[in-house]
């Protein structure tokens, strides 16, 4: 069976992109399950319930989150109900939302898909090492297939969180950077592994915000409002395949799609007027 995970989702033009690929990307790449990342779809920020229901319908199975979890207070009603969408799993046991989802794949197959935050540059949150562990025994036990999206900045921590988690789950990949990495492997355990799977914005950018912005305020210390950017969109993701009965991964390669492949997947589906229609502006 096959995973993408789509890395996070920026704004307008990342659940434009979004909107008018995925349906080509599905068919294209034969995908079971498709899990985002979408703690920037919000103007730049945070989810609203809009923009969920716009992503599922766009073809997203599961919607993990990072340290902007919580910055639109508006999706908290849809995070504590049983929607797919995840608070990372080391937050606080009264922090809203789910901690893990076991989602049926395509084929009926049960995958879990949980959320950790690392603990460098990052609000205080629990170990995600001894989360993992928590989450890991409290998945039903006909669960082989499980899918960790490790929102974290230090290279060197997702590669501890990968080797801790070798074997025991069929995938670690790594969110937040905004930056993918050519690091894509199978460790000696099973489990496919790469530090950030990148993002799905507009590249011409400082990780999705406007370049002339981010330099003001970097150069002068002027605050300025971080703007959203608008060209060269492109979607960044990483597909896993997986063995259903071992839950071991067999292939692991990253995805990026530009504006050139994504129009062509538009037209491949008839998505070509598809536009993202959600409330956030940006
Ligand atoms: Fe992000
Ligand atoms: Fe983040």
């Amino acid at each position: 069976m096959r995973l993408l995970l789509i890395g996070d989702i920026v704004g307008k033009p990342g659940r434009q992109i979004v909107v008018r690929a995925l349906a080509g990307l599905r068919q294209e790449h034969d995908l079971d399950l498709v899990v985002a990342n979408a703690e920037n779809a919000a103007g730049g920020s945070g989810i609203t319930p809009a923009i969920y229901r716009e992503l599922r319908a766009a073809g997203i199975d599961v919607v993990t989150l990072g340290d902007h979890v919580y910055r639109r207070r508006e999706i908290f009603t849809v995070m504590e109900g049983d929607e797919p969408i995840l608070r990372p799993a080391n937050y606080p046991d009264e922090s809203p939302g789910r901690r893990f989802v076991v989602a049926p794949a395509r084929s009926g197959v049960p995958v879990a898909v949980f959320g950790l935050l690392g603990r460098v540059f990052m609000p205080p949150v629990d170990c995600p090492f001894h989360a993992a562990d928590r989450v890991l025994r409290e998945l039903p036990g006909n669960v082989r297939v499980v899918l960790v999206d490790f929102h974290a900045e230090a290279t060197s921590d997702k590669q501890i969180m990968g080797r801790h988690l070798d074997g025991r789950v069929s995938a670690v990949l790594g969110t937040h950077t905004h930056v993918a990495t050519a690091d894509e492997e199978i460790l000696p355990g099973g489990t496919a592994f790469q530090c950030d799977v990148g993002m799905t914005g507009p590249h011409e950018s400082i990780i999705g915000r406007r370049i002339d912005r981010v330099l003001e305020t970097t150069l002068t210390g002027r605050p300025t409002h971080f703007e959203v950017a608008a060209r060269d969109v492109r979607l960044h993701g990483t597909i896993v395949d997986v063995d259903p009965a071992s839950g071991r991964a067999t292939a692991v390669r990253r995805l990026r799609v530009d504006q050139t492949e994504a129009d062509r997947l538009a037209v491949l589906t008839g998505r070509q007027k598809a536009v993202a229609v959600s409330d956030a502006t940006e």
